[in-house]
């Protein structure tokens, strides 16, 4: 598992740099590729993410699923992500990024089409498994090439520009299935799938290796290509010499072993980081962006064009805007109020939708009350998406990417990642048959004393970053926690008080 850089350049983004800044890269016409490939990458993400909710109804009749067969093909995906996930890191390492995001593309796209053909549900899954692996690669290599390739100046939007792809993907399978559900043509709901594959392969294909790895496996030569290409002959020399710093201060310091992942100093770090991973999940928003069709139609949405229309604009819009305004908050607000509020908004709204769902079952048949629960449905699920894209959707790989020291931080974002597709695997299986097992209403007031108990560990546990560089970060976990560093300012504000409390 080496998914080492991509996490370290995450965390670099925030890293002030003043040689790498004085190169003054230029927003360039290759680099603008770059920002390309990228959103490329995110968007066949959010895609496969979306465009289940769609075809599964139709999937249903047409293939006569049972709950478990529909559950399966719906999240195996997620299984074969967290399996490419775990290995694309050394792929990236040892083929390079431009090789492994090709590979991603064509797992993508040959994932796509096997969906396509199946005549049945084993092929299906079959398709579903090798299209997460290629999602799994994307989710490792497309951020981590482009935390690399950007001007530092840019990086965090580069790489924030990945997550918001991610929710446009979404947006985009929703308008697919939204399209395509009148005349039943899941096949080509899949299909729609080939492009971005293929779109990513001839990206990646026109577009250089990473200047810093090949540099890591000795290629000076082509690194300075890399770079003339994409800053212009310029600025490449001064990169150049800036990156050759880094590589041999990285070489230096040699990598982290897993024991120190785990050593007593780094506990707290890690179970915040992996119970973030895991609560962003278990709180349920793949279940809402997967399931969303089926929670509209239980919810009074008869035919699966309301369905989809539902689905189009309260999730699928909802989560592309709000996500724009957590990329403009986060550093205004910090991350811990917009965590809270973000969760409160999740916890309410869910208990909302799990209330309308009690109140449909007690009614007779054949009053209006299915609309009225229709409508609290629609509105409480924009409420909780839209508090979720700004809170507890990006934030958390915010915070992941910024908890723990450079030299761990590779694998710790591993650990995080991969506990995270493994959480949202074991939604997506089992949502469904919670549902049938317990019903809709209890289901969703379990989803929202999840977000109660999100909540209690977020205002416990979860530090505030806003602000503070990834060292003076590092330092509150290596000195033993935020208390301790809170306890140490009061004193510090008391201190520079007092004085004026005297001269009164
Ligand atoms: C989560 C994904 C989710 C997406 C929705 C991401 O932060 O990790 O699991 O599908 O948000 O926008």
């Amino acid at each position: 598992m080496k998914t080492r850089a991509t996490a370290t350049l995450r965390g670099e983004a925030l890293i002030d740099d003043p040689a790498r800044n004085s190169t003054k890269r230029r927003l360039t016409p290759w680099m603008i590729g770059v920002g390309i490939v990228t959103f490329l990458a995110g968007l066949l993400f959010g895609y496969d993410q979306g465009v289940i909710s769609g075809a599964l109804p139709l999937l249903r009749e047409a293939l006569d699923l049972s709950t478990f067969e529909g559950e399966v093909i719906t999240s195996w995906v997620t299984l074969g992500a967290l399996f490419g996930a775990l290995v694309a890191g050394g792929t990236a390492d040892k083929i390079g990024r431009r090789w492994t995001a090709v590979a991603a593309g064509v797992l993508f796209a040959a994932g796509a089409l096997i969906e396509t053909v199946s005549p049945g549900a084993g092929l299906l899954t079959v398709g579903r498994v090798v299209t997460g692996l290629g999602v799994g690669f994307a989710s490792v290599v497309a951020p981590l090439y482009a935390a690399e390739m950007a001007p530092k100046r840019l990086r965090g939007r580069f790489v924030s520009t990945y997550q918001l792809a991610i929710t446009v993907g979404i947006f985009l399978a929703y308008l697919a299935d939204d399209a395509l559900t009148s005349s039943d043509r899941w096949r080509l709901m899949f299909g729609l799938a080939v492009i971005p594959g293929v779109a990513l392969v001839i990206g990646f294909l026109v577009m250089p290796e990473s200047a810093r790895w090949l540099l890591k496996v000795g290629r000076r030569d082509d690194a300075k290509a890399s770079l003339v290409k994409v800053d212009g002959p310029g600025v490449a020399d001064a990169e150049l010499a800036t990156l050759k710093a880094d590589s041999d201060a990285e070489a230096r310091e040699g990598e982290a072993s897993w024991g120190e992942v785990f050593s007593p100093t780094l506990r707290r770090a890690l179970w915040v980081g992996v119970g973030l991973a895991i609560l962003q999940q278990v709180t349920g928003i793949n279940a809402i962006i997967y399931y969303a069709n089926e929670i509209f139609a239980k919810a009074g949405f008869t035919t699966a064009e309301e369905q989809a229309k539902a689905t189009l604009y309260a999730v699928g819009a909802v989560n592309v805007l709000a996500t724009f305004f957590a990329v403009a908050w986060v550093d205004r607000f910090g991350r811990r109020p917009l965590l809270l509020s973000g969760l409160v908004g999740m916890g309410v709204s869910l208990a909302a939708v799990g209330i309308s769902f009690a109140a449909l079952a007690n009614e007779p048949a054949g009053t209006t009350s299915t609309t009225v629960g229709g409508i609290v449905t629609v509105i409480s699920l924009v409420v909780f998406i839209a508090s979720f894209a700004f809170s507890m959707g990006p934030i958390v790989w915010t915070l992941i990417s910024e908890i723990y020291p450079n030299r761990v931080r590779g694998r710790a974002i591993s650990v995080a990642t991969a506990v995270n597709w493994l959480a949202a695997f074991l939604v997506a299986q089992f949502f469904l048959s919670i549902v049938d097992a317990i019903g809709e209403s209890t289901t969703f007031f379990l989803l929202a004393a999840l977000c109660v108990v999100s909540l209690v560990f977020v205002w416990r546990l979860v530090p505030e970053t806003k602000g503070r560089s990834l060292e003076e970060i590092q330092k509150r976990w290596v000195l033993g926690g935020d208390k301790m560093i809170e306890e140490e300012e009061d004193r510090t504000t008391l201190i520079s008080d007092t004085p004026v409390r005297a001269d009164v």
